[in-house]
């Protein structure tokens, strides 16, 4: 018996050395010391033994399977780190290949066309002035000469948020803002977001944006208006550019035009850009009616004043040839990286 243990021993201490895999130190384990292996079976026959030789076998049989026991975890490990190595080896990393690429947009076009306006307007020394989105009806629409059941107040679909209280429905409000809290005289433009409850459609968008612009001081009269309209169209669409204003109304401006520009493509002669009639409209103006002064705390016998508005999406389409205003507001970033 004690040679059929020498021989175990040395048996499977030989199968470990040679085993190259796990599954493999698994099958040897089970084959040696599972419930049917080898050394199991010897050791179930030891009561066939004398009372002498059982402890001696019986401790010789132990340190076998500990041996055994002790050669396969190390052979287990061996293997394992083996295998490990062998998986990174697999996983390197080759520094060599391209990296991600990150994508990087633009200045979205209606930010880039609007600093250039403000850089025309600032050149003329005039500054910023700020109102509120969330309007109250007053200034949207009271102040400005539309009271209530005033027909203008349906052309602009207002989101009413309550009763007295609206989403601006233009820039026009930070007029009548701006005059309360500033003393003539005043030079500003008022650029913001705006929104009217109308169907989106190709030139339909509920959110959109508008360039207010309102000078008040002595003396300020419908030349003024021209000059400075005629300079910012000059500058922003080209030097040969001309201006014509056609009489409109607007209640809150009195006498009120619209202005065109000689189209900046064709020069004038009809193309497909100021769909052949040579001019494209650009903008609203008009002296600030004297009411909307008062309103503003101003005394129109003492100051005089001009406005304008104009639609800022408008103008971006019209100078990038976007013929879909919805996509100045999905933000793919196929269309922005262009600008
Ligand atoms: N607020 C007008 C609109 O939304 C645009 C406008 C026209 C503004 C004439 C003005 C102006 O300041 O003088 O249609």
């Amino acid at each position: 018996m004690r040679e059929q243990l020498e021989k175990i021993k040395l048996e499977a201490l030989e199968e470990i050395k040679e085993a190259t895999n796990s599954q493999r130190i698994d099958e040897i384990r089970v084959k040696y010391l599972g419930k049917k292996g080898s050394l199991t079976t010897i050791l179930r026959g030891m009561g066939s033994l004398s009372p002498e030789e059982r402890p001696i076998i019986g401790k010789l049989a132990n340190e076998v399977r500990e041996f055994i026991e002790e050669e396969i975890n190390n052979a287990l490990s061996n293997i394992k780190n083996k295998e490990r190595e062998l998986k990174i080896k697999g996983e390197y990393i080759d520094i060599t290949m391209p990296g991600k690429k990150v994508e990087i947009g633009g200045i979205h076009p209606l930010n880039k066309v609007l600093d250039e306006i403000k850089d025309i307007f600032f050149g003329m020394g005039f500054s910023i002035a700020e109102g509120p989105e969330v309007e109250l009806d007053y200034y949207n629409f009271e102040a400005l000469n539309v009271p209530k059941n005033h027909p203008a107040r349906d052309e602009q679909d207002t989101f009413y948020i309550s009763e007295n209280l609206v989403l601006r429905t233009q820039t026009s409000p930070i007029q009548v803002r701006t005059m309360e809290k500033t003393k003539p005289p005043i030079r500003i433009i008022a650029p913001g977001r705006v929104y009217r409850s109308d169907a989106v459609d190709a030139t339909h968008s509920p959110i959109f944006y508008q360039i207010e612009g309102l000078v008040v001081d002595k003396g300020i009269t419908m030349a003024n208006l021209k000059g400075t309209l005629e300079t910012f169209a000059k500058r922003f669409f080209g030097e040969k550019t001309r201006t014509k204003f056609r009489p409109h109304h607007f209640p809150f401006t009195e006498p009120s035009a619209e202005m065109d520009v000689s189209c900046f493509v064709c020069g004038g002669e009809g193309c497909r850009v100021c769909k052949g009639s040579g001019w494209i409209e650009i903008l609203g103006c008009g002296m600030v009616h004297p009411d909307v002064l008062t309103k503003g705390g101003i005394d129109p016998e003492e100051y005089s004043g001009f406005a304008f508005g104009m639609g800022l999406d408008r103008i971006v389409m019209i100078k990038y040839g976007i013929d879909d205003i919805r996509l100045l507001y999905e933000n793919d970033i196929r269309f922005l990286k262009q600008f």
